[in-house]
């Protein structure tokens, strides 16, 4: 097939792609689909056109009052630094991934999951630096900034995906590790930033956009993955179980919801001071931004969790693991 604008699906096209939510619930991918032949041209030449080296256009800016000192500019800073660490830290492990992939399709699935995640730390990064954040020190500075969530959260769930897939040489059980309990916990939070940004940091919700869109894809292959796995290998559902269930007891450990609450709370401050510029924008049908509490905003994004989980689950056959995993 010749390459052209026909070479980019409609759910890799920034244009057409659906929201987080939605795709991660509905699409059906495969690592045979999403090789490396389909990245190149649906991502890197589709999604990212014109969004290659930011994340967002020039017609996609940051405004002034991002730039200014106050809660609202401090809740972003903490949010993108958590976030960009969070990334880094995964692609590093996903290095793992790439040399235990079973077969060349997963492996080169993996190797574009490996520079999508690499991408994502890039741009949310970068967005700091647009937001007059120093370039100079910049990797201190989030250091910094993150280093009690990096110990609390980011190090033990990272750690738990690099003893199965490293140590215990288990590809698999590692897929869902990932998918379930890294991918499955920060989607939502993702999709939540998209929607609090949108009208307060329009490049910043260019960023989220571009970053779900391919959220989306690690999702729905990492769960087809595990599928047919299953399928081809019934015996392997009490392991996966296994790892379900004590992938949940590690996340039940973990404060996630202390740091979270933490930019909630500076991002309610600065809603207050520049709610004229939301005005009456929905975050959630039914419910305008500015009228939303930060935990109301936190339990939403665990609500999601768990709609999507249990749409994956299903999916990937191990209905039983919903139960398990359910955060509400
Ligand atoms: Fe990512
Ligand atoms: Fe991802």
């Amino acid at each position: 097939m010749a390459e052209s604008a026909s070479s980019i699906p409609p759910e890799t096209d920034w244009d057409t792609a659906p929201g987080l939510l939605d795709g991660a619930m509905t699409l059906e991918l495969s690592a045979e689909q999403c090789n490396l032949g389909y990245w190149l041209p649906a991502v890197a030449q589709g999604t990212l056109r014109d969004r290659a080296r930011t994340g967002h256009t020039d017609a996609e800016p940051t405004p002034a009052h991002m730039r200014a000192d106050g809660p609202l500019r401090d809740a972003q800073i903490l949010e993108l630094g958590c976030r960009s660490l969070a990334e880094e830290q995964a692609t590093r492990v996903l290095g793992h991934y790439v040399a235990q992939a079973t077969g060349v399709a997963e492996m080169e699935f993996f190797a574009t999951q490996l520079v999508d995640e690499a991408r994502h730390s890039m741009v949310f990064r970068n967005h700091l630096v647009e937001l007059g954040v120093p370039a100079v020190g910049l990797f201190d500075t989030i250091a910094e900034l993150t280093a009690d969530y990096r110990i609390d959260v980011l190090d033990p769930i990272l750690d738990f995906a690099l003893r199965t897939v490293r140590d215990d040489g288990d590809f698999i059980g590692g897929v869902a590790v990932f998918t379930i309990v890294i991918e499955g916990v920060l989607a939502p939070a993702a999709e939540l930033s998209e929607r609090k940004w949108n009208r307060l940091d329009p490049a910043a919700a260019a960023i989220a956009r571009g970053a779900s869109i391919d959220e989306i894809r690690h999702l729905t292959v990492g769960s087809s993955i595990v599928r047919e796995h299953l399928r081809r290998n019934p015996s392997a559902r009490a392991a996966l179980l296994d790892v379900v269930r004590r992938g949940r007891e590690l996340w039940d450990t973990i404060p996630d919801r202390k740091h979270i609450l933490v930019r909630e709370h500076l991002f309610q401050e600065g809603l207050r001071e520049h709610g004229a510029l939301v005005g009456d924008y929905e975050v959630w049908p039914g419910t305008r931004l500015v009228d939303t509490e930060p935990e109301e905003r936190y339990e939403m994004a665990e609500r999601w969790t768990d709609k999507m989980a249990a749409a994956r689950l299903a999916y990937m056959g191990l209905p039983e693991a919903v139960e398990i995993l359910r955060l509400t």
